[in-house]
This record gives structure tokens, C-alpha cells and sequence, in this order.
């Protein structure tokens, strides 16, 4: 990766706190300097209390925009003046653009989880049946935009089930009435067994705790199946690994982190990247992992 910054280059960057271990602006820059686009991609670590000002001051600065990471996704939406329907439904924002000193707030965490799904199986959720463990922000994300690609039902089976209630009720009232709510104690074997897809969508089983796993049952996995984990590192969690012991296809986290910059990149430069393109990227960031 070559960067050379002049006197037009534009800013690009990414909010949170912290963000040593991000991999987005490496991955970020490496598709500016492919392209040859005179963009340069910062991480900026904000203080909570110097976010608005943080914001204000990416404003003033005119950068093109920004991604937003822990522990900001919901905070930011104070402060940015439009937000896409389904980000508020997600209640997150993860990118904002900057078009003449009006922000526009998106969320693209669960567009890169649907086109990552897609590139691995070559179809779409139209019609499955999906069941989510967890009812954090990630699981809220993936369910809105997979409620708005016509599945055909969604469970959430979460520790605490006023958690994922409040995702149930989103949906249903807003969007479709298609999600039931579990705890991981009820009897959910048979409603995993007719689930077409299960997804992690917790952090249970990250590095380092990689002996855990969100769920303990281990028959509620068959060969028909395909299992999705957002972790990718390990690039294999316990739940992929117990999947797979049984025959299902499985997938981990690295192509929604893939799939959500990519679409982020797309909503800053309106750029729409072609297969080998793609793919030498993913290749990229397949070394760092
Ligand atoms: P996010 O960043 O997406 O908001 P997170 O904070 O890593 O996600 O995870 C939140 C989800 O993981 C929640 O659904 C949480 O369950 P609760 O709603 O009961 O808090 C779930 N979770 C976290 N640790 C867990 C564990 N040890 N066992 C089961 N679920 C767990």
C-alpha cells in the first residue's frame, strides 16, 4: 500500500474508543491506494464526553465521513441530522456521510452480514427459517435486515428474555410479524432442528474464552443447516466447531467485517466494486487473520 497526501486528499475515518486492534483503516486505505482514490482513512479514539464535539469537529473539518464502533453506534445517532429507516429500527449507526455539512447516518453491519452470506451459499434468506442467539446490538442489526429480506420466520433465543422482546417487538410491529422469543433454558431443540439457519450472534466464545459457547445443547445442529458465527477470531469458535461436527455448513465473522466496509466504502465514494476486486481484498485481510 502506497499513501501520498496532498493538498486535495480527503479525510475518511472511524469513532470509537478504543481502536488499536481495528483492522479499518488498514483495510480501508488498502482500497483507496487499489483504486487510486486520494482518500486517507484515520482512527480517531473519543473520549464519551467529547463525542459531540468530536463530531462537530469532523464536520467542520469536512471529511467525506466516518464509521462509528463500540461504544458509540447508539450515541451517534443524537448527533447526526438523517437517518436511513432501517438504522433506526436497528437503533445504531455505524456510518455516517458527509454531504455538505449534513450527516447521514447508516448502518451496513447487517447489509455485510447478508452479503456475506450470499457470496459463501450463492442465495438469499427469502424464505428460511432463522434462529439468532443473543439480543445485543449485532443480533438487533442482522434480525431488522433479515426481517426486511422476506425470511420466512426469525427465533431469538437470548439469556435474558426481556432483551430479546424488545427486538420481537420492533419487528413485529414495524416491520412484519415474524419473530418468537426464547430463553436458552426453554426447549428449543426442535425449533433449532427446523431452523434452516443458526447465528451467533453474541461474543460468547471470542478470544481469549474459546472454550465457551452460548449454547450448551448439542442436538439442535443437522447436516441441512447453515450456522453462522459473527466471531472471527478465532477464525473457528466452539459453536462453529460443534456445528461442523455435525454436518452443517458454516461460516465465521470475517466476511460480515469484509462485507460491512465494503458497503460503507460504497456509501462514501459510490463506488460498486467488481468481483476481483473483492476478492483481492478479502484475500488482504484473510492474511491479517
Ligand atoms: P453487541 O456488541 O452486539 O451488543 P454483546 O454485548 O457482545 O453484543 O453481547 C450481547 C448479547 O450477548 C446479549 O444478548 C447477551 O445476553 P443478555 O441480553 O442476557 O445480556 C449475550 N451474552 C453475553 N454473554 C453471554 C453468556 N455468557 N451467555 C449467554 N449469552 C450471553
Amino acid at each position: 500500500m502506497s499513501i501520498s497526501i496532498n493538498g486535495s486528499t480527503k479525510i475518511i475515518g472511524i469513532i470509537g474508543n478504543p481502536l488499536e486492534h481495528s483492522v479499518s483503516p488498514m483495510l480501508h486505505n488498502e482500497i483507496s491506494s487499489m483504486l487510486g482514490k486520494n482518500l486517507v482513512y484515520v482512527p480517531f479514539c473519543v473520549e464519551k464526553e467529547r463525542l459531540e464535539d468530536a463530531v462537530l469537529g469532523l464536520k467542520s473539518l469536512g471529511v467525506v465521513g466516518f464509521n462509528v464502533t463500540a461504544p458509540y453506534k447508539k450515541d451517534i445517532m443524537k448527533y447526526v441530522d438523517y437517518k436511513t429507516k432501517s438504522s433506526l429500527l436497528m437503533g445504531a449507526v455505524n456510518t455516517v456521510k458527509n454531504v455538505n455539512g449534513r450527516l447521514y447516518g447508516y448502518n451496513t453491519d447487517a447489509e455485510g452480514f447478508v452479503r456475506a452470506f450470499r457470496m459463501n451459499t450463492n442465495r438469499d434468506f427469502k424464505g428460511l427459517v432463522v434462529t439468532i442467539f443473543g439480543a445485543g446490538g449485532a443480533a438487533r442489526a442482522i434480525a431488522v435486515k433479515l426481517a426486511h429480506t422476506h425470511v420466512k420466520k426469525i427465533n431469538i433465543v437470548n439469556r435474558t428474555k426481556e432483551h430479546a422482546d424488545i427486538i420481537r417487538d420492533t419487528i413485529n410491529e414495524n416491520i412484519s410479524s415474524i419473530v418468537e422469543t426464547y430463553t436458552n433454558n426453554d426447549k428449543i431443540e426442535d425449533i433449532c432442528q427446523g431452523s434452516d439457519v443458526l447465528i451467533n450472534a453474541t461474543s460468547v466464545g471470542m478470544l481469549p474464552d474459546t472454550g465457551k459457547c452460548v449454547i450448551k445443547l448439542k442436538n439442535i445442529f443437522n447436516k441441512n443447516q447453515f450456522v453462522y458465527d459473527i466471531i472471527y477470531n478465532p477464525k473457528q469458535t466452539k459453536f462453529l466447531s460443534m456445528a461442523q461436527s455435525c454436518g452443517c455448513s458454516v461460516m465465521n465473522g470475517l466476511g460480515m467485517l469484509f462485507y460491512q466496509a465494503i458497503a460503507s466504502y460504497e456509501i462514501w465514494v459510490g463506488y460498486k466494486f467488481n468481483e476481483g476486486e473483492l476478492a483481492r481484498l478479502y484475500g488482504l485481510l484473510e492474511n491479517i487473520y
